[in-house]
Order: C-alpha cells, then sequence, then structure tokens
C-alpha cells in the first residue's frame, strides 16, 4: 500500500483496502484537472491517451464529466459498449478503452443529478467496467473542485493529479485552487501542462503568444511541480476534437501532435518518479514498522 493511502485509523484503512480492489487491472490513474473550464482538459486527455499508445504503452481514457461529457465525440466512438457477463466492456477507439456516460445518455440530454448520484456513477465505472490490463488510466474531469473530484480522489488509489491551464493570469488562479484541492486530498500533482500555449501561422510561420506568454511554466515554479510542456491553439486541435479524429490520429507527423508526444513522455518519466518515490516511501514505513516493535528506531 502506498504511503498517502496508509493513514491512521481503522476507517480510512477500510477505505485504502477497498481503493486497492477497485481497479486490480490499472498500473497508474491519473487525473486530467483544472479549476477553471474551457482550458482543453479533454482536448488534451483525448490526444495525450493516444499519444501515450503511439508510445508503446496500454491506455484506458475515462470521462469523468457525468454533467458534460465531451470524450465520445472527441474520440469519436458513439455506440454503445458492449457486455461481458454483467460487466460492460469499454469502448475502443485508436487502441484507446473508452468510458463515457455520453455512452449512455443521449447527447442532447442534461443529466441533472446530486453529488452522491455523481459519486455512485463513478463508482460504477470502475467497479462495473471491465477495464483490461492497462498502463495508464486517464480520467478526463469536468472543471473545478467539486464532487466528480472528491469522488475520484475517494474511490480509486491516484497515482497523481494534472492541471492543464492556458497561460493567463486568471486561468492560472483557478489552477491554484484545483491544485490545493489534490494536496488537501493527499494526491501527488504530477505537473502543469500549457495549453493554447501559442499560435504558429501556417502561412508565414510567425509565432504569437495570444494568452500571454510562459505563465503555466512560472505556474509549475511558483507551486515547485514539474512543467510537463505546452500545447499550441491551432484550428487543427479544434477541429480534431469536432470531428471525432484527434490531431494526434489525424497528422501524426505535425508539429502539433510531436507537442502532445513530448507532453505525454514527460508524463511517462514524472509517473515512474512519483511511484519510484511512493515505493521507496512503503519500503522504509515498513522496514520501521518491523524495526519498531525490537526498538532498533
Ligand atoms: N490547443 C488547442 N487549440 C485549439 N483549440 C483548442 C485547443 N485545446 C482546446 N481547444 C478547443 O477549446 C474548446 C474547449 O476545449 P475542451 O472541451 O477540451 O476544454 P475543457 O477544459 O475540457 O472544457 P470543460 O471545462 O467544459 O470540460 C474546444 O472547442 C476545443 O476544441
Ligand atoms: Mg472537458
Amino acid at each position: 500500500m502506498s504511503e498517502r493511502h496508509s493513514a491512521p485509523s481503522s476507517s480510512s484503512q477500510e477505505h485504502a483496502s477497498q481503493q486497492q480492489h477497485l481497479l486490480p487491472t490499472v498500473k497508474y490513474i491519473i487525473a486530467i484537472s483544472s479549476g477553471k473550464g474551457g482550458v482543453g482538459k479533454s482536448t488534451v486527455a483525448a490526444n495525450l491517451s493516444v499519444a501515450l499508445t503511439q508510445l508503446g504503452a496500454k491506455v484506458g481514457l475515462l470521462d469523468a464529466d457525468i454533467y458534460g461529457p465531451n470524450i465520445p465525440m472527441m474520440m469519436g466512438v458513439h455506440a454503445a459498449p458492449g457486455k461481458e457477463g454483467d460487466k460492460i466492456k469499454p469502448a475502443q477507439a485508436y487502441g484507446v478503452e473508452v468510458m463515457s456516460m455520453g455512452f449512455f445518455v443521449p447527447e442532447d440530454t442534461a443529466v441533472v443529478w446530486r453529488g452522491p448520484m455523481v459519486h455512485t456513477a463513478i463508482q460504477q465505472f470502475f467497479r462495473d467496467v471491465l477495464w483490461g490490463d492497462l498502463d495508464y488510466l486517464l480520467v478526463d474531469l469536468p472543471p473545478g473542485t467539486g464532487d466528480a473530484q472528491l469522488s475520484l480522489s475517494q474511490l480509486i488509489p491516484l497515482t497523481g493529479a494534472v492541471a492543464v491551464t492556458t497561460p493567463q493570469e486568471v486561468a492560472l488562479h483557478d489552477v491554484r485552487k484545483g491544485l490545493m484541492m489534490f494536496t488537501k486530498v493527499n494526491v501527488p500533482l504530477l505537473g502543469i501542462i500549457e495549453n493554447m500555449s501559442y499560435f504558429v501561422c501556417g502561412h508565414c510561420g510567425t509565432r504569437t503568444d495570444i494568452f500571454s506568454h510562459a505563465g503555466g511554466e512560472q505556474a509549475a515554479k511558483k507551486f515547485n511541480i514539474p512543467f510537463l510542456g505546452r500545447i499550441p491553439i491551432d484550428p487543427a486541435i479544434r477541429e480534431g476534437g469536432d470531428c471525432g479524429v484527434p490531431i494526434v490520429v489525424a497528422n501524426p507527423s505535425s508539429p502539433q501532435t510531436q507537442a502532445f508526444k513530448d507532453v505525454a513522455a514527460a508524463l511517462q518519466a514524472r509517473v515512474a518518479e512519483v511511484s519510484a518515490e511512493e515505493q521507496a516511501q512503503s519500503l522504509s514505513q515498513m522496514v520501521k514498522k518491523i524495526k519498531e516493535p525490537m526498538g532498533l528506531t
């Protein structure tokens, strides 16, 4: 058990062991979050999931935005997923296992649910879905610090949270709030991704910083967490989302795809670092537990 889940009280120990069993076939679970809406979480999650498969990983993408699920559209899957026994089989898109409330609720229907219902829905996405042997499960969150974020951190042992931001001040202010929420519930912060970072003119190649410059990187420095890279603002990235073919699939040799691949590689490296730290911590805890009764500490 990782150190951050080995809380002292028996109820939280119970809770941690429940967490351990909910997703036994998934190595790393990563929340894609932001304090502010519309900064590109879903776009980044969709492209990153495919970029990670292109780097050789087995990947799942869970759309935890119960009220406004966008992942089916962005990944180009609309058919309801199949069943195997009493479990739901995730849909497949571009080599990624995909699950979303959007498969079960018609697109034009508003989901009006209270917090506990959101919690139950997210729990079912873990308990009742037949996720394969995955290296990474990316969880696309709704904006802010609401029910979905809390449920997620309570239900499963998150490897960590990634914050997506745009470079300008107002978005960064919200990032801080989002990050603080994860810190409070002991979820490691994996890093910041700066989306809509700059625009490169397709005609003359001039680079313009539409939403200010390098804010995400500065924020990462300020909060002392890694900066995982920047993604340009580009019409082809938006089109990819709208037509269900992420840019990393539609144009694999483009600079936009390279930007996603660079971020995917930085994320992989960061996850490896965090999990090595956790293993070292839990090992030293185990050694401490063995030594304590002998009075050797
Ligand atoms: N790098 C980018 N370049 C161009 N358009 C982008 C980029 N990233 C996101 N977009 C567009 O911005 C809009 C918002 O993106 P997206 O839905 O991914 O944000 P979000 O943070 O998931 O939003 P919400 O908070 O509502 O869940 C979409 O139309 C998307 O296509
Ligand atoms: Mg979204």
